[in-house]
């Protein structure tokens, strides 16, 4: 491969091997292998770099989309609208706490949430909350779905498992909100583990005490008082993902860098990028492609793999084409469309010009 996708070895290089062996040599010393001393300061500083009030880790994103449900109210048997395109997560997490997932439809130029598509849904279907997903790290508009959803109590949580350090349009960091935000800490994301973790943002005092029952088997200083699981960061993770904070801002800046100069080697070619609004948003998570219709994109997606370009389809179908869960309502025309037009080129800190010249020019020549 000539221009790889991700770039790990560069991401944990020496020195980072070296620092973090030093930590994992602590744990195993001090037998601190749970909830230790790294899973606080990661939840604080983890806080404050998103500007919210708490940050409470836990074991996965999905864990982190189910927690947060739980504690917002979502009850068996409500109803919860999820966007057409994300990670399957985003909808499973909605059916695994027992409730109905109801699918609001996307923007075409984004894959974002569009607000109409949820006016339009709510005329037919009682929602109790939505899960607008942040998806490749742009940020959801989040005004005009709090306009929506605020004034009827609908509960929102904002799945912002792809956008670490990213910002919503007010310049605000996305996790800042007063809504419930959650964040899968899975190795390829932004800000990666080394293996699963995922966590939660939120201001609202009221709800630190029911998540951190709800991810420790629901136990209190007072007692038990809920049922809940084990959904506990192991301090391995927290250790890696605090390291990994100290680089978070800069990497972000690189991949905006990265995305620029993608914006500009790409111009003129028929394909659609990330609204231009977005670039200095983002956390450029990945850095996604459209083109004419699905038929192009397998074939552009051949070429790329033969001229060694790494690639990948996020998402190959939308989340109502997904057979477990397609049988749920809404509307799903444009995240189906959306679905089978986009392509994620390589994206990640160490993409240096001559890679992004390359992958232009396999891209033009393609076209
Ligand atoms: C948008 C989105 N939501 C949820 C998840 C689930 O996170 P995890 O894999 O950590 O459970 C992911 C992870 O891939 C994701 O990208």
């Amino acid at each position: 491969m000539q221009v790889t996708f991700y770039n790990f070895p560069k991401l944990h290089d020496e020195e980072f091997q070296k620092e973090i062996l030093s930590r994992f040599h602590e744990i195993i010393s001090t037998n601190a292998f749970v909830e230790g001393k790294w899973n606080a300061a990661f939840e604080t500083e983890f806080a404050e770099l998103q500007q919210a009030k708490h940050c409470l880790l836990l074991a996965n994103g999905t864990d982190a989309i189910e927690l947060a449900l739980i504690a917002a109210g979502v009850k068996p048997g409500d109803k919860v609208g999820v966007q057409g395109i994300s990670f399957y997560a985003s909808a499973e997490a909605i059916v695994t706490v027992g409730a109905i997932p109801v699918f609001i439809d996307v923007l075409p130029e984004s894959g974002l949430m569009d607000p109409a598509s949820l006016e339009r849904v709510l005329q037919k279907h009682n929602l109790k909350a939505i899960i607008p997903v942040h998806i490749y790290g742009q940020p959801a508009d989040m005004p005009a779905l709090e306009k929506i959803c605020l004034p009827r109590g609908i509960k929102i949580i904002e799945d912002g498992a792809q956008s670490q350090g990213g910002f919503y349009e007010n310049g605000k960091p996305i996790g800042s909100s007063n809504n419930i935000t959650t964040f899968s800490f899975y190795p390829t994301k932004n800000l990666g583990a080394f293996g699963d973790a995922g966590g939660v943002t939120f201001n609202d005092d009221s709800l630190r005490q029911p998540l951190l029952s709800l991810r420790n088997h629901g136990r209190s200083p007072t007692g038990t008082l809920l049922v809940g699981r084990n959904s506990r960061c192991d301090h391995l993770q927290a250790a890696v993902l605090h390291l990994k904070l100290k680089t978070i801002n800069h990497f972000n800046n690189e991949r905006k860098k990265i995305a620029e100069k993608y914006y500009s080697a790409l111009k003129g070619l028929p394909i659609r990028m990330v609204p231009e609004k977005y670039l200095h948003l983002s956390s450029w998570h990945l850095f996604p492609i459209g083109v004419e219709s699905k038929e192009l994109k397998y074939k552009l997606k051949d070429y790329l793999t033969q001229n060694g370009i790494g690639n990948a389809l996020f998402y190959e179908k939308a989340l109502p084409e997904e057979g477990p869960i397609a049988h749920y309502e809404g509307e799903r025309e444009q995240s189906l469309l959306f679905a089978g037009q986009t392509l994620c080129l390589p994206m990640h800190p160490f993409l240096t010009d001559s890679d992004i010249e390359t992958v232009a020019s396999v891209l033009k020549k393609f076209f």
